[in-house]
């Protein structure tokens, strides 16, 4: 079996990390999503900079694919990390990813609305629902486009960011598909990957 203690100790240490290592510890049907659905390295290294290493840290992974994101977080830093997916597929990628990494993600399979956010002060978006207004195929058939479901995801979104504490944090890249509400804050941007990392507090 192939060791990934290397690229572990990498994370850890805060050493780039390029995607195409990264990946590696997917299977090939989920690799081959990466360069446009997955977050890369450096941008979830990127947030651990700006947030530190906080023990105090409760992070969600709105949306959490193969679970990038969100082990680049565990494996560099603070806090603790849960992601939720709903696709079964790229769950069990990202379980047996942290396996393989040997680090601790909750990994939870299922639909975001299902989940109470309030534990969380820490939130990033990988624009999550976009599928479902692309014009282009999405990771497989299972989202397929619909207008309506995406500003219904939009509105549970800013419904639940509604109940969480003052001082959160949310991040996006690529956006979240809409605007937040105006008592979140846009304190920081920064071209990265390809579109921009932005940092907004609640006040
Ligand atoms: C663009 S990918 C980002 C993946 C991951 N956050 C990353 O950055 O590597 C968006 C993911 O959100 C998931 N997703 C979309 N709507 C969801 C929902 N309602 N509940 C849970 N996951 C959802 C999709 O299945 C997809 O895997």
């Amino acid at each position: 079996m192939v060791s990934f203690d290397s690229l572990t100790e990498s994370l850890r240490s805060g050493r780039p990390v390029s995607d195409h290592r990264f990946d590696k510890l997917y299977p090939p049907e989920v690799r081959v999503h990466s360069k446009v659905h997955f977050t890369p390295v450096k941008v979830a290294l990127r947030v651990r900079d700006w947030i530190g290493l906080d023990p105090g840290l409760r992070v969600l992974d709105v949306g959490s694919g193969c679970g990038k994101f969100c082990l680049v977080m565990a494996a560099s830093g603070g806090g603790r990390v849960t992601g939720i997916e709903q696709r079964p597929f790229l769950h069990e990628a990202a379980v047996g990813a942290a396996e393989k990494l040997g680090v601790t993600v909750r990994f939870l399979c299922g639909r975001m609305e299902e989940l109470d956010w309030r534990e969380f002060n820490v939130f990033y978006f990988f624009n999550p629902f976009y599928e479902r207004i692309a014009y282009r195929r999405g990771i497989d058939d299972r989202t397929p486009p619909h207008a309506g479901i995406f500003f219904d995801h939009l509105r549970v979104v800013k419904d639940k960011l509604d109940g969480v504490k003052s001082g959160a944090r949310v991040f996006t890249y690529h956006g979240m598909g809409g605007r937040l509400r105006s008592d979140w804050n846009l304190i920081r941007s920064e071209p990265i990957g390809t579109d921009e990392l932005q940092m907004w507090v609640k006040a």
